[in-house]
Order: C-alpha cells, then sequence, then structure tokens
C-alpha cells in the first residue's frame, strides 16, 4: 500500500483498539504503537487509583503522542490507538500532519461494548467509567466508522477498502442523469467512482473530462476501463446504472458480472421495465450479485439537487445502499428524504413506471387547458398569468414549468407557437397502459394520455382530416374558473386512478406497499410534485382509494359542475380535449349503480355462449340462454 499516512483508531475503552491495531499492523505490514504505552506515570498512577484523566492530564500524552506520529512519518505509515474523543484531542493529535492523518472509529453501542469487556477474562469495566466515555466521546465527522459488530477480519478488511481510497460508491453511466447523480452524491461528501466507455470520436475521456469541470468531483476516482472501476470500489460494491433502459442495460450487466464479487451490489436507475427488473433480479441472484431497480425522477435538475427515489427489491439489500440514496434524495416539507423502500422486487420500477403514467396525464390536461384558453382568446402571456392565478388552488412543478414555456419568447413571437405538435416518448406511458390492461384496471387517463400522443403524431393525417372534417373549434363561452375547476377534476382522477393501479399491483405481485409513503416521496423531487400530493398523504394514510374519502368526495362533488360544462361547451365546439371529457367519462361510469354491461353479458352469451349472471339469482351461479328460440 503507497501511502504516507498515520492511522489513528480511535473510540472509547473497550471497543477494540488494540486488537484491530495489531491485525491492521500485520495486514499493512507497518507498525502499531497502542497509545496507552505512552502515557506518563503521573497519569499511570492516577488511572491505576480509578481516577479519571482531565483534559491537563492528556495534554502531555497527546502531545507525545502527536511527536510519535511526525517522527514516523519521517519514513513509514504507522498504526496509533487512542481514544481521542474530543475534537480538541484530535486537533492535537493532527498537529502539522492534519492531512496525513486517517480516522478510524471503531464504533459501538453502550451495550455491545460492555457486554464484550465484561465478557472478556479479569476485564471488568464498570459501566459508569464507560458511560463516563461516552458522554465525553464528541462524534468526529471525518473519521471512517466501522461498527464493532463486525468481525476483527472484517473489519480490518473494509478498513484496508477505506485506506486504499477505494469508493464507496460507483456510478456507471455519465449521460445527463448519471452527471447529475454523480455531482450530488460527490456534494454530499462520498467517494466516488465514475464511469463512462470510450467511443471513439463520440464518447472520449468523459469521466475525466467530467471530473475535471466541477470543484465538487475532485475526490472523484474517473474510470474508462471497467475491470478498474469495479477494483475501485469497495465491497460489498455499490454500482448505480444510468444507462438507457433496455438491451443497453443487459449489455452493461454482462460486461460488469466477471468483475464482481459475491455480495456485490448493482443498482439501476434507469427508467427500465419493472418485469425485465425482476428477471434480472433472479438471474443476478444466480451469480451471488444483489440487484436494486431503482426509479429515479426529476430530471437533470432533480438529479443533481434531490430526486424523488423509488428503491424496490431485498430489503437488507436495499439497507446497504440506503444512505447514498437517502442522501441524495430531495426532502420533503418535514426535511426527510423523498427516498423510501417501495417494495420486493421490480416495484421500485412499476412505481416509477406509474409515476410517468400520471405525469402523462398531468402534462395532458395542462395541454387541454392551454388550448382552452387560447380559444378564449388568450395569447401564451395572458394563458402564462391565468396558469400563475391558479397556483392558489391546484400548483405543482409542471404548472411551474409550463407557466416559464408560455412566457418565452422567439423573436417578437412565443417560442411555443414555433413547436411542432408531434409529441414523442420514451416509453415508459407506453408501458404503463400495458401494465394496466394486464392487471385489469381502467387507469382510462394514462390510455388516453398515451394515445393523445400517438395521434398528435399522424401530422400529415391530421392536416388532411382537418381539410376532410372541417373541424375548426370556435369560440368557447367559458369563465377561467370553470377551466380551472374542470382541471383539478381531471387531476383528482389522474391521481385515483394511478395510485389504484400501484395499489391493484401490490395485490397481484404480492408487494407491501405504502401508498402513503409513495405520495410522500412524490411531494418533492419528482415531476408529478404537487400541492395535492401533499394532501394525498394523510387520506392515503386512511384509504387506499382516495374516492372514498371524504375530503375528496367534496372536492369532486363541488367541481363536477365545472367539468360537465368545460367538456360539454368543448364537445360542442368541436375542440379536442380527450383527458378531460375522459375524466368526467370515467367519475360517471364510475358511479354508475347500475350500467348497461348487462347488454354485454347478453350479447356475448348470445354469439359465444359465454353465460351471464342474474340479478335474481343470488347463488352467483353462470347460465346461458338460446336467444333465438
Ligand atoms: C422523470 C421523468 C423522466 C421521463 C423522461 C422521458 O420522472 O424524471 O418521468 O424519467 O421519463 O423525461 O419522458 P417521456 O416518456 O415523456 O419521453
Amino acid at each position: 500500500m503507497n501511502f504516507n499516512n498515520v492511522i489513528f483508531l480511535m473510540g472509547v475503552s473497550g471497543c477494540g483498539k488494540s486488537a484491530i491495531g495489531e491485525l491492521l499492523s500485520q495486514r499493512l505490514k507497518i507498525p502499531f504503537f497502542d497509545g496507552d504505552d505512552f502515557h506518563p506515570q503521573s497519569n499511570i498512577d492516577k488511572m491505576s487509583l480509578g481516577e479519571p484523566l482531565n483534559d491537563q492530564d492528556r495534554y502531555g500524552w497527546l502531545v507525545t503522542l502527536n511527536k510519535l506520529a511526525k517522527q514516523q512519518l519521517l519514513n513509514n505509515s504507522c498504526i496509533i490507538a487512542c481514544s481521542a474523543l474530543k475534537n480538541s484531542y484530535r486537533e492535537l493529535l493532527s498537529t502539522d500532519i492534519k492531512n496525513q492523518v486517517k480516522w478510524i472509529h471503531l464504533a459501538g453501542s453502550f451495550n455491545q461494548i460492555l457486554e464484550r469487556v465484561n465478557k472478556r477474562e479479569n476485564h471488568f469495566m464498570s459501566s459508569n467509567l464507560l458511560q463516563s466515555q461516552f458522554d465525553t466521546l464528541e462524534l468526529p465527522e471525518d473519521a471512517f466508522e466501522v461498527n464493532i459488530s463486525m468481525t476483527p477480519e472484517d473489519i480490518v478488511i473494509k478498513t484496508e477498502e477505506f485506506l486504499e481510497m477505494k469508493s464507496e460508491f460507483g456510478l456507471f453511466g455519465l449521460g445527463v442523469m448519471g452527471k447529475s447523480l454523480s455531482r450530488n452524491l460527490a456534494q454530499k461528501g462520498f467517494n466516488i467512482s465514475i464511469f463512462n466507455r470510450e467511443e471513439k470520436g463520440t464518447e472520449e475521456d468523459v469521466a475525466i473530462k467530467f471530473k475535471g469541470a466541477h470543484k465538487e468531483l475532485e475526490s472523484a476516482q474517473p474510470f474508462s476501463d471497467i475491470k478498474a472501476f469495479v477494483n475501485s470500489l469497495q465491497t460489498p460494491r455499490r454500482i448505480m446504472l444510468m444507462v438507457n433502459a433496455g438491451k443497453i442495460t443487459d449489455m452493461v450487466i454482462e460486461d460488469l458480472i466477471p468483475h464482481l464479487s459475491d455480495g456485490d451490489i448493482l443498482i439501476d436507475g434507469g427508467n427500465s421495465n419493472y418485469l425485465k427488473t425482476k428477471e434480472r433480479y433472479d438471474y443476478l441472484k444466480t451469480k451471488q450479485v444483489h440487484f436494486i431497480g431503482v426509479g429515479v425522477s426529476g430530471g437533470e435538475e432533480g438529479a443533481l439537487k434531490g430526486p424523488s427515489i423509488m428503491p424496490g427489491g431485498n430489503k437488507e439489500i436495499y439497507n446497504l445502499v440506503k444512505p447514498y440514496l437517502e442522501s441524495i434524495a430531495a426532502k420533503d416539507a418535514n426535511n426527510l428524504p423523498c427516498c423510501t423502500y417501495i417494495g420486493e422486487e421490480g416495484s421500485g420500477h412499476f412505481v416509477k413506471m406509474v409515476h410517468n403514467g400520471i405525469e402523462y396525464v398531468e402534462m395532458q390536461l395542462l395541454a387541454e387547458v392551454y388550448t382552452i384558453l387560447k380559444l378564449l382568446g388568450n395569447n401564451p402571456d395572458n394563458i402564462a398569468d391565468i396558469l400563475k392565478s391558479y397556483k392558489t388552488k391546484v400548483n405543482s412543478y409542471l404548472l411551474g414549468i409550463t407557466i416559464d414555456i408560455l412566457r418565452k419568447k422567439d423573436g417578437e413571437d412565443w417560442l411555443v407557437n414555433k413547436i411542432v405538435d408531434k409529441a414523442g416518448n420514451k416509453g415508459t406511458g407506453n408501458w404503463t397502459t400495458i401494465a394496466t390492461a394486464e392487471l385489469g384496471i381502467p387507469s382510462t387517463l394514462i390510455a388516453s394520455a398515451l394515445f393523445a400522443r400517438y395521434t398528435s403524431f399522424y401530422k400529415e393525417e391530421r392536416l388532411l382530416a382537418s381539410g376532410n372534417f372541417n373541424i375548426k373549434p370556435s369560440a368557447l363561452n367559458l369563465e377561467v374558473d370553470a377551466v380551472l375547476n374542470a382541471y383539478q377534476f381531471a387531476r383528482i382522477i389522474n391521481h385515483y386512478q394511478g395510485l389504484k393501479l400501484i395499489s391493484q399491483a401490490g395485490k397481484a405481485y404480492g408487494w407491501h406497499l405504502n401508498l402513503s409513503e409513495i405520495a410522500r416521496i412524490w411531494t418533492n423531487g419528482c415531476i408529478i410534485k404537487s400541492d395535492f400530493m401533499i394532501d394525498l398523504i394523510p387520506v392515503l394514510k386512511e384509504d387506499d382509494n382516495i374516492l372514498n374519502h371524504k375530503s375528496i368526495i367534496d372536492q369532486v362533488q363541488f367541481l363536477k359542475p365545472s367539468i360537465n360544462q368545460v367538456v360539454s361547451e368543448c364537445v360542442l365546439k368541436e375542440l379536442a380535449v380527450p383527458c378531460l371529457s375522459e375524466s368526467v367519462n370515467f367519475l360517471n361510469t364510475y358511479s354508475t349503480a347500475n350500467s348497461s354491461a348487462n347488454i354485454l353479458q347478453a350479447q356475448r352469451d348470445y354469439f359465444g355462449a359465454h353465460t351471464y349472471q342474474r340479478t335474481d339469482d343470488a347463488s352467483g351461479k353462470y347460465h346461458h340462454t338460446n336467444w333465438q328460440e
């Protein structure tokens, strides 16, 4: 190990400094000094009378140890065991050699240490002596903490990895999100390794250049070689993949496997499909590698300043990466991390996928509100003013960015007027619609929003149809407050459907999901963060079905007349409002006690003898009728 440091092993009496110091000395092949051997006689006499030392007693002793450290550093590294309980003691020990000192804190609970000491032969420590040690201890901010519940051998291995400057977290893939997360991790003080592949001409020296561009990355280790990247990490390795979902993720996993050790952890932070996450989870288990599927929401800025993080997989393994993910996550209104263990297998990616489904609808609803307000004769600035006035009732991240978008000028015109109206998508809304169909959940708004994007993509056909059918929406007769109410109504239905989908998936897949916690981590950092989401936290504590909660029922009943009026007016004036109209159709359908599905059953039985139940037969038996007799 080519370094020139003094390693101070610190901690309260009984934490095992001497034993670890000896083992570490053998492992690192550098000398070990037990600080207790350097007390002046006066201290030894005092301690043998059972009298605790005071700061004055310790001053001379600490100066002696500082001199010993300086002397050793002249030609070697060394290890010195010293309780060094106070910051002032550690300052004294580090005098003149601060940047060559490494602090290793052997940490344990009061009971752990008392039990351990009292178990040793002819060793007894009074609990009040140990208590006074804990009372004196000022936790070090810059020490590498190792818990003494580990075996001495593991403590030594972990310490060696730390001393080898091995990174504690690896970030694989320096795209937009990967770079933001790397910077976020570094800003929180984590020692990280960052990796990006080398592609001649397109991706050269990406990690090195990225490190050089940001001060917070000065201690990050950049790599373009996978083996070197993996070997730069402490075990169990924690590697977060920020690469494109799909085949790329599988290819990266295959590239990594040969270099990984049993117990390493891969964290997939991409927008991966939850079914693929389950497959990867099972596949990597056969390779003794753990896999955590993590939804990360918040875009480039969110990833840098604090995303919402939705991890799923094995909970014990999650706990090994929890400190890192919770540290970089956004904080909610109570300063709690917007990161919580979602559930088993691919549940984290599933919840992220539904987040995107809700996001598609929120975006589509804002687009529809924009078309209505535009048809009421407003230019983009006027619409921005109206949306701004909505903030007190329906504030959200997406409302905020839409206001910014509408303000953006491009020369004399507004930029938004120059953007081609063909919406793209990366697939998450598609997956959500497939999932909702496969699970038999009527998340009709997500499908409507997705298909509205698909319809927008057929621009040429739409131009043709516009001429063929001469659809020219005429002036609307609506109040802006009615539009606001209609918008909030549809948002309530959107959130109900998205949360219903999550709830049903949890039941179907045996995930133990906590909807209130999911809403909580969606109150900041993510794209769908909103005041309404904050309101949903207590609602979901009481009932997974928000449409069955009195506060929501009251809102829906208040808003219903407005959505009826707005959708009717838009339909009559031939303005397309797919999600607004679907929201009122859904609630009407959802609230219909006796629906027309009896006709469907009859039709199915007529041509397919699929049978039907009778309202006057409580047995639930299925019947068939020969309809043509
Ligand atoms: C987020 C966003 C993000 C989104 C991409 C692509 O939570 O940060 O949802 O992950 O998926 O911006 O979105 P599209 O599917 O609309 O292309």
